[in-house]
């Protein structure tokens, strides 16, 4: 949408991550089955831009679970405004979450 671009237009970075944080946050809520938090993003690479109207979806997949923390990469594909063009890789990061118990201490992911 027009209110998530920067001041040329295309979409701020900050509202990608953002999208990619929910979407490892998922992932690694399912995995961890209960509270997770982010402790650290890498590998952040931006390839192409996303236009205002683009349809983005954003993909997570396990790759590393630890003692309390769970890996996630994920790549965001956005479809262009023209149907009939393939989708194409925007964005792609690395982010790790750890399990957390109640007293928001790190937790043993079973
Ligand atoms: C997440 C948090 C509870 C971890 O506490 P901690 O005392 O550092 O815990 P530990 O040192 O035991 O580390 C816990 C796990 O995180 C991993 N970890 C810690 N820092 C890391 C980093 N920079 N990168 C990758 N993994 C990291 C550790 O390797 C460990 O994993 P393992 O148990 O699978 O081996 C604490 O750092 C925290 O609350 N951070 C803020 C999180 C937050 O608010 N995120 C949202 C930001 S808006």
């Amino acid at each position: 949408m027009p209110r998530d671009t920067n001041t040329h237009g295309d979409i701020f970075g900050g509202w990608l991550m953002s999208q990619m944080d929910l979407a490892g946050g998922v992932a690694a809520g399912q995995r961890a089955k209960g509270r997770i938090v982010t402790v650290a993003v890498e590998k952040m690479v931006f390839h192409l831009p996303v236009k205002v109207g683009n349809v983005v979806s954003c993909y997570a997949d396990v790759i590393k679970v630890g003692r309390t923390s769970i890996t996630v990469k994920i790549e965001v594909w956005a479809q262009r405004h023209d149907d009939l063009d393939e989708p194409a890789k925007v964005t792609e990061g690395i982010f790790t979450y750890v399990a957390l118990d109640k007293n928001r201490r790190p937790r043993a992911v079973k």
